[in-house]
């Protein structure tokens, strides 16, 4: 069996890494294609590196431009990729541009898809992830659900119970399998403060950087944060602040750097006192690393985390966040549990259920223009 797994952007990386790893111990045959939606070192090599991914057998470059033209490349790339290898399934992982395209590519040349992540619905439409998210799970053969809630989302939309493995949640496997190297990074210190006493946040969403008076109040309310306030920031975020100027007036406890590395990023969260987000795979590491989070968001596809107690919603304005932080600090140690599933066998669960039930394609695929 020929396996074409696909990635493009940093976050399906830290998902790719362990199906990786077991395929190639399972002696799987595998091409890894890389998009090149993301092309920073900084959200792309320093990733693989730290992961252990296998340099990718192909990269499209295809960069940064509107979501069409991104779709679009990734897809016309990604046929002629399928056709000249002709794999028997393509694996897929997130909710990505690229995994949109990768899944279209397969679905259209009539080659199972794979969808690791499959079923988190945020149930707003105008999140380009959740388009992403709903078409790849109506294309694919093997949805591979990270909590029951997915599975029950993908029930309601009338897809195929056979179809629906509730595998857990691959971000875990990866979380647990770097606990050690974690542990020996202790990034804090880089920024003079103590564990525990700072707080992490992340803000890249568009609707809360391309709006410069939403971005202005993040920022205002996170630099009266009653502890620093380590800020990593993405590129898109990086561009605004610099182009608006938004720094200027703005100091107090904010504290700003670059995007971090995997492991810089989990030593980070795992002292801090408390997490703020607008990601979703941050909202998973910080309810796995047992340290608060607020979601700054008006809703989640990680709804799992809000239901255990290990995240909150709240309105992005200043005053709510700042009301926010303050309850969160007042309300000292909270628990709760891990949820179901989110272990270290979240790989092997998918290769079993890929080994047992993919067949072997034996005729050639046919089209013409994707071939000349
Ligand atoms: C993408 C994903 C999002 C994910 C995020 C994590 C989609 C629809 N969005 O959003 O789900 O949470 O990645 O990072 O696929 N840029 C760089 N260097 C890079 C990549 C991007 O500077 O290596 C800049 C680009 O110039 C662009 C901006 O970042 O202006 C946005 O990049 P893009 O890939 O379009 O989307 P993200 O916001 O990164």
């Amino acid at each position: 069996m020929k396996i074409a797994c696909v990635v493009g952007a940093r976050p399906n990386l830290m998902k790719i890494a362990p199906l990786v790893r077991t395929m190639r111990d399972a002696k799987v045959d595998y091409r890894l294609i890389h998009t090149g939606q993301h092309y920073d070192y900084d959200l792309d090599g320093a990733f693989f590196k730290e992961l252990g991914i296998p340099t990718p057998d192909l990269n499209l470059g295809i960069g940064s431009s509107s979501h069409g033209r991104q779709t679009g490349e990734a897809l016309i790339g990604l046929e002629k990729e399928f056709y000249k290898n002709q794999p028997d399934l393509v694996l897929v992982v997130g909710d990505v541009n690229s995994t949109l395209a990768a899944a279209l590519a397969a679905a259209k040349l009539d080659i199972p898809v794979a969808h690791v992540e499959a079923g988190y619905r945020s149930l707003d439409r105008r999140m380009p992830e959740e388009i992403n998210r709903v078409l790849v799970d109506h294309v694919s053969e093997f949805l591979f659900a990270p909590t029951q809630d997915a599975v029950d989302n993908l029930g309601r939309e009338g897809i195929d119970k056979d179809k629906i493995h509730f595998v857990g949640n691959i971000m875990a496997e990866t979380l647990f399998q770097n606990l050690g190297k974690i542990e020996i990074r202790k990034k804090h210190k880089e920024f003079g403060v103590e564990c525990k006493r700072y707080i992490v946040a992340t803000i890249h969403r568009p609707e809360n950087v391309d709006d410069i008076e939403r971005l202005r109040e993040i920022l205002s309310a996170f630099s009266e944060a009653p502890l620093p306030v380590i800020f990593p920031v993405h590129p898109r975020t990086g561009k605004q602040i610099e182009s608006a100027r938004l720094l200027a007036g703005v100091n107090g406890h904010l504290r700003l750097t670059g995007p971090c590395s995997y492991l810089e990023m989990m030593s980070l969260l795992s002292d801090a006192a408390l997490v703020l987000t607008d990601s979703g795979g941050v909202q998973e590491e910080a309810c796995l690393l047992k340290v608060p989070c607020l979601t700054l968001r008006n809703n989640t596809e990680r709804t799992i985390t809000i239901t255990i107690g290990a995240n909150r919603l709240i309105e992005v304005t200043k005053p709510s966040i700042s009301r926010a932080i303050g309850e969160s600090m007042a309300s000292g140690c909270v628990k709760w549990p891990t949820p179901e599933k989110w272990d270290a066998q979240v790989a092997w669960r998918i290769l079993t259920v890929l080994l047992g039930e993919v067949k072997p394609q034996h005729h050639a695929l046919t089209g013409t223009d994707a071939r000349q």
